[in-house]
């Protein structure tokens, strides 16, 4: 069973950025496309791609054709209030025209915030929920240099409020890039913890699209095809940081991942993960990666037969097996793959249990507001969710 299920009884709408660079190389287009949208830009990324040589890079391509180009550097961390401002800052110093984002997720994310609070007056925290902001940004060019949030591609950004240590979701077709130039050549230097944990990022929107109750036919086909490049290749990509095949295709699967979730949704797993993120500074790929067994053994009977699409195209054979012997098989290989991939324990990561007992019940209220578990196959209240967090400490 999929969305084209319901194909003749409801409307869809479809969105992804107008320009989309993909391939290995595909960096230097940059400089092209930054020329339509003026001559000067700030260059949003973080020290690890400085230290990578990426910046230096982007910086060349972008000087060669006639760009003049502010670096901010600052975003090394999920992206916050403050991030924001500063950037903002260093924005208007500059007279910037446009704002091109390289890294992974968090510098991506940064880049589209300080695009919207440029055009628009207010902070970031005004536009927090679905299409909130007012006026159309400043351009943005995303170039991810992870596998993971598909930021690139997404009418979302995520920032955290840090006086109330809540991560807020901010969703409007505004905030969608301009241009999105995917480089899987800018993934080679992620340490293999990163691979892991963004890959498993992707793996999740793209389960999340799926059987989000916000599906439908075009990104039932992305998703699917995100969940088998990721189950193809992202443990190889993690074994052998060098292997530019398997980089490639879960580059691509990310990117599809991202395409498909802005376009349905993500759902439980997004929902909890944020508060464990915003709560203990957990980095969101891994809040994902312990939430991610554990809800869809929760989720496994509201769409058995999803799941057992999704055991299909993680490549398990489940060929005249009843429907409920396979959608656990999905539930399995997705716990497997976490641990291949050497997902460690949710208190390996700075979690307490008794931090968590204590702190379940406003991480499910936060989980509730932000909107994602209303889009979850199962319903899931906030008994269920502080249920499911307390879930996490087994096996310890
Ligand atoms: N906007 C969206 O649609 C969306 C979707 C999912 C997640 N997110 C957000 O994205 C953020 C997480 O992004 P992320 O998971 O990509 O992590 P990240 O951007 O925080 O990067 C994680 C770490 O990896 C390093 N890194 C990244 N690329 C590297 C490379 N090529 N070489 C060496 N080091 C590299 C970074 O410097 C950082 O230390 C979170 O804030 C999350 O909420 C946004
Ligand atoms: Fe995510």
């Amino acid at each position: 069973m999929n969305s084209f299920d319901f194909l003749s009884t409801k409307m869809y709408e479809f969105r992804v950025p107008p320009t989309l660079h993909f391939g290995p190389g595909c960096l230097g287009k940059v400089s092209g496309e930054a020329a339509k949208f003026g001559k000067r830009a700030l260059l949003v990324t973080d020290l690890s791609m400085q230290k990578a040589g990426l910046v230096a890079s982007a910086v060349n391509y972008l000087q060669a054709g006639g760009i003049e180009v502010a670096v901010y550097d600052g975003v090394n961390s999920e992206p916050t209030d403050k991030l924001i401002e500063e950037g903002l800052r260093i924005f208007r110093e500059n007279g910037c025209e446009m704002v091109i984002s390289l890294g992974g997720g968090s510098p991506i994310d940064a880049g589209k915030a300080i695009a919207a609070v440029a055009t628009n007056s207010g902070r970031i925290h005004d536009f927090m929920g679905a299409n909130k902001i007012p006026l159309p940004p400043a351009p943005i060019i995303a170039i991810p240099t992870t596998a993971g949030t598909g930021s690139e591609v997404t009418r979302v950004t995520i920032i955290t409020d840090t006086a109330n240590d809540v991560k807020m979701l901010i969703m409007s077709s505004l905030i969608m890039p301009q241009v999105a130039i995917v480089d899987p050549l800018l993934t080679l230097s992620m340490p293999p913890w990163v691979t892991a944990s963004t890959g498993v990022d992707a793996l999740t929107h793209a389960i999340e699209a799926y059987i989000s109750k916000r599906a439908q036919p075009f990104t039932d086909v992305l998703a699917l095809e995100a969940i088998r490049l990721m189950g193809k290749y992202l443990r190889r990509a993690w074994a052998n940081p060098e292997d530019i095949e398997a980089k490639t295709y879960a580059m691509m699967a990310s990117t599809l991942a991202g395409i498909s979730f802005s376009n349905s949704s993500v759902a439980l797993v997004h929902g909890m993960s944020r508060p464990i993120g915003a709560c203990f500074h957990v980095p969101h790929g891994l809040s994902n990666a312990v939430l991610l067994p554990v809800v869809m053994e929760y989720n496994k009977m509201a769409c058995p037969e999803k799941f057992a699409l999704i055991a299909e195209a993680m490549g398990e054979n489940v060929a005249g097996l009843p429907t409920a012997v396979a959608a656990q098989k999905a539930v399995d290989t997705v716990r497997q793959f976490c641990a291949d991939l050497r997902i460690p324990h949710i208190t390996k990561l700075k979690v307490t249990p008794e931090e968590l007992i204590r702190l379940a019940p406003k991480m499910a209220e936060d989980a509730i507001i932000s909107g994602s578990p209303a889009n979850n196959p199962r319903q899931a209240g906030k008994e269920e969710i502080i249920e499911l967090y307390k879930q996490l400490l087994l096996g310890a």
